[in-house]
């Protein structure tokens, strides 16, 4: 039985009971939903793994109620100090050297000399971390390679009956996951886009890398390197990007008016608002994916989104939907 739980006094207390005891609750933070364990604890972070049934080890992002606590388990640069006083709390994580006396689980990390941190800017989450007094590791909270959630009916939809508990804090802001960026050498390395845009990172910390881009162009729609590219945050229907119509049997996520004669259409932003278009995202392919399933449709063709700000991380989920299935 998974235990729904208001954020309230009560139900926070019951969160960091479970979490505390080894168990796997599910939160909200400012982004997506995640699924969280004591990090400290590496066989509540194996059950993590379990319970997504993610088939090998990716490495977790840890959560800190502040930048100090995060500091106290990474070797915190001065890049990495300049990038938390700016978005934390917010949706960047930071991978960084562990400390030799790090308490996190190995596991959390995959294994590796370096850790991913961040400090959410969630409410409920801080108060989640603050009272379990321990940080947690979390990634999204979906089954592996399904889309991401953010809201509670999501997280159920893909847990109930695999973890603990859900506390429900309604609907996540942001939508689209955080920024991990690389600060560990000379020039930041974005590794994945997110919450924090590039131009905001660059005006704080200058030029920064990008680690493997995604192997689609972006024009056309049509995939140039499609192993470098993992399926996740995949619908079960097909996805075509870059569509400027929708053929009759096709659904469609729009960004901005939607062209005449398209059936069934979920508007991500109609004014083109990438914030307004992020935060709507996940739960649009997943009202599509189920409608179009119902209705007996072929795929969900997708607008094409412009590769800036928030865009890049709207497109870089959206490519991975797209993505030839393993
Ligand atoms: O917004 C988010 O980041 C959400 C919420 C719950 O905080 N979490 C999330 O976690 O998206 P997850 O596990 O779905 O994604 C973690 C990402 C993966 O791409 C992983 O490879 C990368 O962070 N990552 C984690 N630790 C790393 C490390 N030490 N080095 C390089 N990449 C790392
Ligand atoms: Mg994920």
């Amino acid at each position: 039985m998974t235990e729904l739980l208001r954020p309230d006094a009560a139900g926070l207390a019951r969160a960091a009971d479970l979490l505390g005891g080894g168990g796997l609750v599910a939160f909200a933070t400012e982004t997506v939903y995640g699924l969280g364990a004591d990090a400290a604890n590496g066989r509540a972070v194996a059950a993590i793994f379990a319970a997504k049934g993610r088939p090998h080890f990716n490495p977790l992002i840890c959560h800190y109620a502040d930048a100090q606590a995060a500091f106290d388990d990474v070797e915190a640069t001065p890049a990495a100090r300049r990038l938390a006083a700016a978005f934390w709390p917010g949706p960047l994580s930071l991978v960084l050297r562990r400390r030799v006396a790090c308490p996190v689980a190995l596991l959390a990390g995959a294994g590796l000399e370096t850790l991913a941190v961040r400090v959410p800017a969630h409410a409920d989450a801080l108060a989640l971390l603050r009272a379990l007094g321990r940080p947690v590791a979390a990634p999204s909270a979906n089954r592996s390679g399904q889309v991401s959630p953010t809201n509670a009916a999501h997280v159920l939809a893909g847990l109930s009956g695999r973890i603990d508990a859900v506390l429900d804090s309604g609907p996540c802001q942001v939508g689209v996951e955080s920024t991990v960026l690389d600060v560990t050498g000379a020039r930041p390395v974005l590794l994945r886009p997110g919450g924090v845009t590039r131009e905001a990172i660059v005006a704080v910390v200058g030029a920064i890398d990008r680690a493997a881009p995604p192997a689609v162009a972006l024009a056309g729609g049509t995939l140039r390197s499609p192993g470098l590219l993992a399926s996740h945050y995949a619908p079960a229907l097909p996805v075509r990007l870059q569509a400027r119509e929708a053929a009759a049997d096709e659904a469609l996520l729009a960004f901005g008016p939607a062209p005449e004669g398209a059936g069934t259409v979920f508007q991500l932003s109609a004014a083109c608002d990438l914030a307004e278009a992020a935060a709507n995202l996940f739960a649009g392919l997943r009202t599509l994916d189920e409608a179009g399933r119902r209705l007996g449709l072929r795929g969900i063709a997708v607008m094409p989104v412009p590769e800036e700000g928030l865009g890049l991380a709207i497109n870089d989920r959206l490519q991975r939907a797209a993505a030839p299935r393993g």
